[in-house]
């Protein structure tokens, strides 16, 4: 194991009945004014909404409201919130939603106590490293957003989705995690986000650190835990286990406790992916479901026994080569519905190209091994 710092300043509220909560732990921090932060509406479907602005009223909390974040959100929104919370001297950002969401929170939060544009901290021409306090409402279980300190957000002009953080501020101050409000997510949704996590989950596994007994046994328990909760929801979305299950393991996945004594990640396979979904209407988790297996072909010598471990304590004892791993994991991934190849997104053979270039703006990609431009047209060849 390397050496590690972990500081997680999150705290995590889990469990039913839990969203009524947020007004007092806002009240706590001395807050008196929030922009409540939403997507397309969902919160007003399902209930969500009332019980938040229900905890605000009862503890006096003034509040402005914002809705429209799209899933792969973007910049141009987040420009214009940023001036919405100035003009309205917003002492803090209230997301209730899901990953998308809670990003353009923490853009929206950092950029309002910065006085140039936010996209700087983007293109690494600037470090943050303040932003108004952040609190979540989480409604879809995926990202980990909740508890960590990451945004991802897409600068729709340039189809940069590029990712920010602005450190420790850009953390959450308080998460509430309430899986009961996960039962009316589209089947899609739980199936996508489900992949996500188990993606978090391989970007660490297989980063190249050797010596990882405990991370690895966490990340395994994980992966078995999110595969058996998916394969429940299909059938019951309502079932609450499997829910509360899935929700705390896609916090876990990615708030740093299975990243600590690593080398924190690989992550080549999410800047492939967010090259996708910043071109083409595609939901991050099902991007990853095509990518990582291509990823993992791609590499397979050099993860074929860390790929045998895998599949040995997730799918079969019988397990001998890494590439039976990977064919179990795409027919787990075709079996609830997933995507497996590229051209499931209507994406041609002379977009590669494109996708490739787009991806290499930031290369080389990656930690197990450096990844360049012919390398990840290869890996998009792969997932062709
Ligand atoms: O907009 P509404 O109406 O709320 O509907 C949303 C949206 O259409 C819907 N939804 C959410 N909760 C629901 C619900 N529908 C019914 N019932 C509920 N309880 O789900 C749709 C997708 O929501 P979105 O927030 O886009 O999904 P997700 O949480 O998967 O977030 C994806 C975004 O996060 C980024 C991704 O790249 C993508 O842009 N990521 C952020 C990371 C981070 N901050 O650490 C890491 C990830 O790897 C990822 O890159
Ligand atoms: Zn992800």
């Amino acid at each position: 194991m390397n050496n590690f710092v972990y500081q997680n300043p999150t705290k995590i509220i889990f469990g039913k009945e839990t969203i009524g909560k947020i007004g007092e732990e806002i009240k706590n921090h001395n807050i008196k004014s929030v922009l409540i932060l939403y997507g397309k509406g969902s919160i007003f479907k399902n209930g969500v909404y009332d019980k938040v602005v229900d905890s605000l009223k009862a503890n006096n909390i003034q509040y402005i409201e914002k809705g429209g974040v799209k899933p792969n959100p973007v910049l141009s929104f987040v420009r214009e919130t940023v001036r919405l919370v100035k003009r309205n001297n917003i002492e803090a950002i209230l997301a209730v939603g899901g990953g998308s969401v809670i990003d353009s929170a923490k853009a929206i939060g950092a950029g309002a106590v910065y006085d140039g544009d936010i996209w700087d901290a983007f293109e690494g021409n600037v470090k943050l490293s303040d932003s108004l306090p952040i609190f979540s409402i989480l409604t879809l279980s995926a990202t980990g957003s909740e508890m960590n300190g990451y945004a991802v957000i897409t600068n729709e002009t340039e189809n940069k989705k590029w990712a920010f953080t602005a450190g420790l501020s850009s953390y959450p101050k308080v998460s509430v995690i309430d899986p009961t409000v996960q039962f009316t997510l589209p089947k899609e949704q739980t199936v996508y986000g489900a992949i996500d996590v188990l993606s978090h989950i391989f970007e660490l596994y297989f980063d190249g650190t050797p010596e990882t007994d405990l991370p690895d046994e966490l990340a395994e328990g994980l992966v078995r835990t999110i595969i058996k909760s998916v394969k429940t929801l299909i059938d019951k979305p309502e079932d609450y286990n499997a829910r509360a299950n899935l929700a705390w393991s896609a916090t876990l996945a990615l708030n740093g406790i299975i990243g600590a004594g690593r080398n924190y990640g690989d992550w080549a396979t999410h800047s492939i992916e967010h090259s996708i979904s910043a071109f083409y209407d595609v939901a991050h988790g099902a991007g990853l479901a095509v990518i990582f297996p291509a990823w993992m072909s791609y590499n397979i010598n050099l993860i074929n026994d860390k790929l045998i471990r895998l599949g040995r304590n997730v799918f079969s004892h019988d397990i001998n080569e890494g590439s039976q791993t990977i064919k179990q994991l795409v027919e787990f991934y075709k079996s609830i519905g997933a995507p497996v190849k590229l051209t499931d997104f209507g994406i041609q053979e002379n977009d590669l190209n494109k996708l490739a270039d787009n991806a290499a703006l930031q290369a080389p990609l990656g930690a197990l091994r450096k990844l360049e431009r012919d390398d990840i047209y290869q890996i998009y060849s792969i997932a062709f």
